[in-house]
This record gives structure tokens, sequence and C-alpha cells, in this order.
């Protein structure tokens, strides 16, 4: 069972939800091909049938006061973070859109597979326009194939800061590849913006400014007590917790802007999965979670009976990069009958873990490192398929910033000039995102989006781990190699071929990693390293024995990692850096996965309630 705090708000949303489906009815029955039922919320919890898990979701704006101020804030039912989602491997998912609020909106189901139900992936402009203010849209997909947590998030511009929920997918047998958790906890890490986060985005796919940063980290929606109005401390997430007992923290950085680091002080945390796939267990003081990542830790209670902060720091690269504030929220773990003599404990002051340096990037580089898939020789977990071996394509991206002019000139001063503005790319082209017709309806349709190809390999070759490209400065090491422009690109693939990616980040501008998340198809992390990816050295350090299977890949900075996927979902599936400045930016681009020869495999008509483009 969710701990409390969550089942509360889970019933909540079931009764919500209800009263909800009464006066949309209207609404809903008006949307073609939409059905309305008025079932329950929540799926059966462990059982050989799957159920449908349907909910509503109301988009509308809020005011919710943090540090002295009241900002207005777009979120589902009313709640920050929104709803969570829980279902049993195998479940059907229907979800009730209904936008209240005066933006477009859609609502990516992060790392669920969407197996033929590429439509319901909800990527604006990918797979589907906006839900436009006051009308509704069903997503309905299947939660198959895959166990643990994901989360979802709305996809047009930064509004995901506040419109997100986690999703919990759970074993149908009810038995996990570890000891059975006694409670299981969200943890979802956040940040609080008091920005117009329509205009924030705007900004970045203008070169943006590093003046566009968030008030505050969150744990659960709290900003926590390190951050206060008028020296009233914020509130704190409470995790209360028993002796003895064994707590599943189910962690998903759902922040625009960074990584964290997680520790509970005076507890052990032992990682048993990601993105919704079993890991080989590990034991750790510190967790690192990359943006769009979820890691899932158990924490047994075994500590003296006090309390405890748990903590999350988002980490960032040093000067010369350009630098934003430190971002530290912390929560409380208490255990029940702390006895009225116990040494040390005290009511005021929780002991505080020592957290790594905010600029310390090496501690996510072992981390993620670390990570092992649960295959086993001789046949491991079911949800774990093995490597394949034949490599159909392959694809050498780099993950960078250069810079274009502005009034769509051809040549310009760059250097930090203003006749020029900086992008981000994948192979130095900068991801221009349709306006007119979302990418999957155009190639459904054979028409509407003009799309190049995406380079297999950047335009040239040349020392991408550079640090005395970082400096933006006129004259600079940067100025020859700044020159990007846009375009829609894609990569299509033949139906089951198997596409091995490197992706390398590099110094340009920036020295940032890339947390780089793929729709539609999870993939084996083969290797990673630090510095240039040398093709003659590194494949022999790729694991394909036990890799682990991730959505998202935190690419390290100044470094590169190796993905390893069979293209077997037919659709348009985004690929991009979970950063937002980093895809507002333009570092993205689109896997188009071709239908196969049969039904099964082929990718159904969109859904006949699918909103139209408006403009
Ligand atoms: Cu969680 Cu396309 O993103």
């Amino acid at each position: 069972m969710l701990v409390q705090y969550k089942q509360q708000q889970l019933i909540l949303i079931a009764k919500e939800g209800v009263e909800a489906n009464r006066s949309i009815c209207k609404m809903l029955s008006m949307a073609a091909g939409a059905v309305v039922f008025f079932a329950v919320a929540l799926s059966a919890a462990t059982s050989g049938d799957t159920a449908v898990v349907e909910h509503t979701f109301i988009v509308s704006q809020v005011r919710m006061r943090h540090l002295c101020n009241d900002t207005l804030v777009t979120v589902v039912n009313g709640q920050f973070p929104g709803p969570a989602l829980e279902a049993t491997e195998g479940d059907t998912v229907v979800v009730h859109l209904v936008n209240q609020s005066p933006y477009g909106i859609t609502i990516h189901w992060h790392g669920v597979k969407q197996r033929l139900t590429c439509w319901a992936d909800g990527a604006g402009m990918i797979t589907q326009c906006p839900i436009q203010p006051n009308t509704t849209f069903t997503y309905r997909f299947d939660v198959s194939g895959q166990e643990g947590t994901l989360w979802w998030h709305s996809h047009v511009s930064a509004l995901r800061a506040t419109l997100h929920g986690i999703i919990v997918i759970r074993p149908r047998s009810g038995t996990y590849p570890f000891p059975k958790p006694d409670v299981e906890v969200p943890v979802i890490i956040g940040e609080w913006w008091q920005r117009d986060l329509i205009k924030v985005d705007k900004n970045f796919s203008i070169g943006g400014s590093f003046d566009d940063n968030p008030a505050a980290a969150t744990i659960n929606g709290k900003l926590g007590d390190l951050y206060n109005c008028s020296g009233v401390a914020e509130d704190n997430f409470v995790l209360d917790v028993e002796p003895g007992k064994t707590y599943l923290l189910r962690l998903v950085n759902a922040a625009l802007f960074s990584e964290y680091y997680f520790k509970v002080a005076g507890h052990k945390l032992t990682v048993v999965g990601a993105d919704a796939s079993y890991l080989r267990p590990f034991t750790t003081e510190v967790v690192a979670v990359a943006a769009g990542e979820t890691i899932d830790v158990l924490m047994v209670a075994d500590a003296p009976p006090c309390r405890y902060y748990m903590a999350a720091l988002a980490n960032q690269p040093p000067v010369p990069d350009p630098q934003i504030p430190v971002f530290i929220s912390r929560g409380v773990v208490q255990y029940n009958n702390i006895p009225s003599d116990a040494q040390n404990c005290t009511e005021k002051s929780p002991l505080m873990p020592e957290m790594p340096d905010q600029h310390d990037t090496i501690t996510t580089f072992y981390f993620h490192g670390n990570l092992t898939g649960l295959q086993q020789p001789g046949g491991g977990h079911p949800l774990l398929p093995q490597v394949r071996g034949r490599v159909d394509e392959r694809l050498f991206l780099t993950l960078g910033k250069g810079s274009m002019c502005t009034h769509n000139k051809t040549s310009c001063k760059r250097g930090g000039s203003n006749e020029s503005f900086e992008v981000a790319y994948i192979n130095n082209v900068s991801f221009h995102l349709p306006e007119t017709t979302a990418v999957l309806e155009a190639r459904y349709y054979g028409s509407g989006v003009a799309v190049e190809q995406l380079p297999s390999m950047p335009p040239r070759a040349f020392n991408f781990t550079d640090t005395a490209l970082i400096p933006v400065v006129p004259g600079g090491k940067m100025e020859e190699l700044e020159p990007t422009r846009k375009a829609t690109t894609t990569r299509r693939f033949a139906h089951n071929a198997t596409v091995e990616v490197v992706f390398q980040s590099t110094a340009t501008m920036q020295s940032d990693s890339n947390p780089m998340h793929l729709h539609g198809h999870d993939f084996f992390v083969l290797a990673q390293g630090h510095g240039n990816y040398d093709a003659g050295r590194d494949v022999r350090s790729y694991n394909l024995v036990d890799p682990p299977m991730k959505n998202t890949v935190q690419v390290p900075r100044l470094g590169w990692a190796a993905i390893r996927f069979v293209a077997d979902n037919p659709g348009a599936w985004f690929l991009h850096c979970h950063f937002e400045f980093h895809i507002a930016m333009g570092m993205a681009t689109v896997f188009e996965v071709d239908s196969g020869p049969t039904l099964e495999t082929t990718l159904p008509p969109p859904p006949s309630d699918l909103p139209k483009c408006t403009r």
C-alpha cells in the first residue's frame, strides 16, 4: 500500500473524479468517440484479471502560496504534484483530460511503452496537437511489459513544472524480485517556479537567460524548511516510519533544470529499479536522479528512533559554465514513539545528511555506471530480454550548443553578440517543433510537415570535450564552431531494426550532462565514459550481458553513453534532452518507426477525438 498521505489523496481523487465526471459528462459525451464511465479510479490490487484504471484529470489554474507570494500555477485536480496513477502490469489506463486552463495542453506518460498507441503518447506537435482550452481528450493505453515507477507530465512548454504526477505499476503476481516492502512512498523531486512558464519557454527558444530560474526545489510539492517566508519555514514533506519496516521510495526527478542527489541521514538505500525496470540491487548512501529519471530504492527503518532529514540537492557543472543558484529541498523521516530519553534526538534539529558538493559531477557518473539489469545467466526477470547482438543502424549524436543569426540572416557576429542567439542541437541541427500539424499525423496522412533526415554523424569532428570551448566570448575558441541551423529532423527505422546510438556530450558553450529520453521504447545502456567516444577502444567496455534497461540515459558531462534498442513500436517518437532549457533550445529529434507486416505490428488509425490543430 502507498504511504498514508498518499492513500488519503487517492481516495480524494477517486471522489473528485466521480464528481468531475458528473459535471463534465455532457462535455465528454459531446466529444466524438469518448465513452463515459463512472468506474472507480483505483485498480484491483493484485488479481489475475486486468483492470481499467480510469481517472479524470481537470487541468486548471490555481493560486498557491509559497515564499510570501501567491503564484498562479497550472495543475491537475488542484494538486501539486498531481494525482498518482496506480496500476497493475497489464492494466488499461483511461484518462479523461478536461482542459480548463487557458493553454493548449498535452499529457505525456513518461516511460510508458505505448505499444501500438503512439497516438496516446501526448508529445505536443509530435503525436498530437494540444488539447485546446475548454475541450477534452481521452488518453487510452495499456501498461504492459514494465513494472516499477514512471510519471506523467504535460508536454507543451515548461508547464510541466507543476503539471506532473507519479505512475506506479505493480507486478500482477504481487511479488517483487526483492523483499516485499511494507510501505511504498512516492518521492517526487521538483521545482517551485514563480515565473510565467510560458514566457520562460519562449525566452529559451530565443537563446534564454540564466536569470530564468526556479524559486526553490521541492519534495512532493513541499519546499522544506531551508526556505522561508518572513522567517516562517516552509513545510517539510514528512515520512512517518515504524522501526524495522521496509520502505520502497519511488524517486522521480520532475525538475525542469537539474539532476539531483538524494540522501537520507542515518540510512542506507538499496537501489532496486529505475525507469520501471528492475536492477540488480546494490546499496549506497547517495542516489543520483537525472532529470526525467525514476529510481526505486528500499530503505529499512533501522536507525535509532529519531528524526532524520532527507535531502535533494541539485548539481551543476562548475564555472566557466553559467551558474544557477543552489537548490536544495529537505523532508523529514520521523520515527514513531521516539522515547523521551532518546540520546541525541532533539525535536528541533533532525540529523542532516552530508550532501555531495553541488559541483560534484563524478558521484552521478559512478552511480549511473553501477546500474546493471536483472538479467541472470540462465534466464533472469521475464521482463528483461537479452541484448540483441546484431546492429542494423548506428548513430553518433553530438549534444551541444551553437548559435543562429537573428532575423534569419545567414551571417552575423557570434561569441555572445546580440546579432546571434544560442540554440541547442543534435549533430548541429536545432530541432524546430512543427506549428501546424503533428509529425505523426503528417506521416499518417502523408502530408503537412517538412522534415529532414537527422544526420547519422556530426558535420565535423573536433575535440568535443575540450573545455576551452565553454566560454562564450568574442573571438573565443568556439566562434568558428557556433553556426547551427534549425529544422524538424526525424530518423526513420525499418520495423524491428536494432539501433545503436552513441550520445556524445560536448563542451560547446556549456558542459552540462544531457539526460536523453526516448519515447515509446526502452533501451539498454551499454556503456558510458568520460571524454570523446572512440569506437575502437570503447566498444570493448560494452555490457552486453546485464545492462540496465532505461528510458532516460544520463549522458555524462564531458562524456558519452551508448544505448541499444529494437525499433519495434510503430509511430513517431520524440527523443530529447529532459532539461527544459535544452529541449526549448532544440536538443531534440524524432525517431520514426515503420509498421510491421502484420496487424499486430501496425499502428492503428488515430482516435476520433484527437485534437485538431487550430492554427
Ligand atoms: Cu518526460 Cu518527452 O518527456
